[in-house]
């Protein structure tokens, strides 16, 4: 890996073993863009890459010809008001109420690693070779704002992390109106654009669209990053797969109100944008101040969406998440939720866990309704003390039992809401996001607690920490069950109400932060309705996330494949629950619903007493399974083989990084009679190791499995030959393959 910078012709050249990225100061001072994409050598002078062509009724710079116009030039850091008609990455405000701005190069600076960002979650090294980074410093001349743009190339894989510094060195006050992570000028349009979109319960499904001229966009406008986008997009080549081909893929490090878009111009040519939201977004910079936007990231590989995927997965699992859990398999848990609800008392849940511990779980999680006076979504979020008519002996006392039952035990937060049936609203109505004289509206009858605030932040904090420092609680599930509206803070002036949603976000990484750093050892797990802000922003503080509320296996499908696009299997939160599912009401088998939730965190989200004894024998094997092959399954590399938007089967597998152990999921939505000939072409074995399967006790060597494919044909569909167990609907299979 290395930057390297021709001084003759002024071009940067940021490579590793994969990639190229090239860049170049232009003949205005701006900072064009040369080349993204496949490694290719080096030379002194990629100028021939600019292309500058004369095109009529351009607006153009200078005297001299036609050809030097913004508007078709592909450029590092656009910005607004001059001769580029495009969106751009950044629009300075000024006093006199002009939004022109023109940055031009300074100079550069590099450092081995890469630096921590202020206050926001990012990409990190351990060691200053694992990666460099390069500081190209621009500044406006009119308004004396500086810009540091950052670069990091990572030794290992397609990766580069980006953002960018702002420095208000001027004489005034300026607003940042657009303040943009990433741009990417590519020179053609002939991707596929694919997006990660849903809602409550339906998070992360697969989207795909050409890309027409004009702009194609993703955000959220929420506060949070949302179930219905998440912060990721993927360009693949037309022709590109899983297994093959050219593909970028752009994740925001972000848990706010982002945008990423791509806007295609008449010559199709490529602009993609991503950051901040700039609807709703304004941040005032006073002379001498700075601001630093979140960091992007983008991986390109030419060997198909896996190859892309797993360079994320490794990247977000190694060197994005941090501390005691980063690298540990997770404890498989038992969660209260779906088999009390709001419904329990210490003695019950008691019940629930014994139960879990004889079955072998290692973490028993309270849910909602635990604290203050919640006896359902109408009272009590705020007060984090515990209910003394539910838990007469407060969290301690059933921590204790749990302890002693020889489990861990885990408790369910929502730090960053408040109802106003509570004492802490009571005693501080003003600490709600709200607009004066205007209506509050609720979601879930709860409001949003202004964490643009530090003396909010520091009272949750310190409710929290209470707790925490009193009982043994080893795991925190964070949730959020609303998302923004009405956005105001009382406490900042009118000029600054532009800055709440991003300073709201930077109060929830302030409070993850804190609460990390005092209890290093507990393991959070973030929650949004489910996946309502399932992003690398999370990821940094809480190495796990609730992938969905809907934890019908069927549903799981998608959501988890989608899912996997970007986020790692030891990211998805995974749980079996009852059927009829809560979600769907649909029954699934017991080992269907273990077989998806296997590819994830595992757990059960039910009372293990509910089950029949053979349901029972079933969930011990389960557990004994899981025990066995989490590091694998947690960690191992992942692959999707089958589709579950192409059709009624799915697959996905893990293979060990030894590749002597390999899992592989084959599921089967609706039975068919006389249903084809199937097989999976499995991914990343060792082609000349014999692997067992252990469901036929057969032997085959990895290249056959890669290359003439496992065969699943099923042959119980349409009679039932005797002595084999029929298959029906909502089938599955984990075919278990090691090397002896
Ligand atoms: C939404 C979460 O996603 C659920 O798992 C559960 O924790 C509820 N909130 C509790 O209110």
């Amino acid at each position: 890996m290395s930057i390297l910078y021709h001084e003759n012709s002024k071009t940067f050249h940021l490579y590793n073993d994969r990639i190229s990225y090239i860049m170049t100061v232009m003949r205005n001072g701006q900072l064009g863009q040369l080349y993204y994409g496949k490694r290719i050598r080096d030379r002194e002078d990629f100028s021939h890459f600019l292309e500058t062509c004369e095109r009529p009724m351009s607006s153009c710079i200078y005297d001299d010809g036609k050809s030097f116009s913004l508007e078709h030039i592909r450029q590092e850091y656009p910005s607004f008001g001059t001769t580029d008609y495009r969106q751009g990455a950044v629009e300075v405000r000024q006093e006199n109420g002009s939004s022109i701005s023109e940055f031009i190069y300074q100079g550069y600076r590099i450092e081995e690693g890469k630096p921590a960002l202020a206050a926001l979650p990012a990409t990190y090294t351990e060691k200053a070779e694992e990666a460099q980074t390069l500081f190209v410093t621009l500044a406006d001349s009119v308004t004396g704002v500086r810009v540091e743009l950052l670069y990091t190339i990572f030794a290992e894989g397609g990766v580069l992390a980006r953002s960018a510094r702002f420095y208000n060195e001027g004489e005034q006050t300026i607003r940042l109106g657009r303040a943009m992570s990433l741009c990417l000028d590519l020179p053609d349009r002939d991707y596929i654009w694919q997006q990660l979109s849903g809602c409550w319960a339906r998070e992360r499904h697969i989207y795909s669209r050409n890309l027409e001229p004009g702009i194609t966009s993703i955000g959220s406008m929420r506060g949070n990053s949302s179930h219905e986008q998440n912060p990721f997009l993927v360009l693949k080549r037309p022709f590109a797969d899983e297994r093959q081909g050219e593909v970028i893929g752009i994740s925001l490090i972000y848990s706010g109100n982002f945008r990423m878009q791509a806007e295609v111009d008449a010559h199709d040519t490529l602009r993609i944008l991503a950051g901040i939201e700039p609807d709703a977004f304004e941040w005032k910079l006073e002379c001498g101040e700075s601001f630093q936007t979140p960091e992007a990231v983008m991986v390109y590989t030419d060997r198909g969406l896996n190859h892309m995927s797993q360079t994320f997965h490794k990247l977000y699992q190694k060197r994005l998440a941090r501390g005691y859990w980063r690298d540990r398999v997770r404890p498989i848990l038992n969660n209260n939720w779906e088999a009390t609800y709001f419904d329990f008392t210490e003695d019950r849940l008691i019940e629930i866990a014994s139960k879990a511990k004889e079955c072998g779980v290692e973490l028993f999680v309270l849910d909602d309704g635990w604290f203050g006076g919640r006896n359902g979504e109408k009272a009590g979020l705020g007060d984090w003390k515990p209910n003394p008519e539910r838990l007469p002996n407060g969290i301690k006392g059933l921590a204790d039992r749990v302890e002693g039952l020889g489990m861990q035990f885990g408790l369910w937060f929502e730090p960053e809401m408040v109802n106003k049936d509570s004492d802490l609203y009571r005693q501080h109505p003003d600490w709600i996001l709200s607009t004066p004289q205007r209506r509050q509206s609720h979601g879930r009858f709860q409001y949003v607690l202004d964490f643009s605030r530090r003396e909010v932040v520091d009272a949750i904090y310190e409710q929290m920490a209470a707790i925490l420092r009193e009982a043994k609680v080893s795991y925190i599930k964070w949730d959020m069950n609303r998302s923004i509206t009405e956005c105001y803070s009382t406490a900042w002036p009118a000029d600054q109400q532009g800055e709440i949603y991003h300073r709201y976000i930077l109060g929830v990484y302030d409070l993850y932060e804190r609460l990390t750093s005092e209890f290093p050892k507990v393991l959070f797990e973030s929650c949004a309705s489910g996946g309502g802000r399932f992003d690398p922003g999370m990821l940094y503080y809480a190495p796990q996330g609730w992938t969905s509320d809907n934890s019908d296996a069927v549903e799981r499908l998608k959501i988890q494949y989608g899912t996997s696009l970007c986020y790692p299997v030891s990211s998805m939160g995974s749980h079996v629950s009852v059927v009829p599912n809560h979600q769907v009401f649909r029954n699934t088998p017991l080992h269907t619903r273990a077989n998806v939730a296997y590819f994830g965190t595992f757990g059960y989200e039910l009372d293990l007493n509910s089950l029949t004894k053979e349901e029972t024998e079933e969930v011990k094997e389960q557990i004994a399974f899981m025990k066995k092959y989490r590091q694998v399954l947690q960690f191992g590399t992942f692959y999707r083989l089958e589709s579950p938007f192409g059709g009624n089967e799915a697959a996905w597998m893990v293979v060990s990084e030894d590749r002597r152990t390999a899992l592989v999921g084959w599921y089967r939505v609706l039975n068919c009679v006389n249903g084809r000939y199937t097989r999976l072409r499995l991914e990343g074995l060792d082609p000349s190791a014999c692997y067992w399967d252990r469901r036929s006790g057969q032997c085959h060597f990895g290249d056959e499995l890669m290359y003439a494919g496992l065969i699943t044909s099923d042959e119980t569909a349409g009679q039932t030959p005797g002595g084999v167990e029929p298959c029906t609907d909502f089938e599955s299979r984990l075919y278990v393959l090691e090397v002896e």
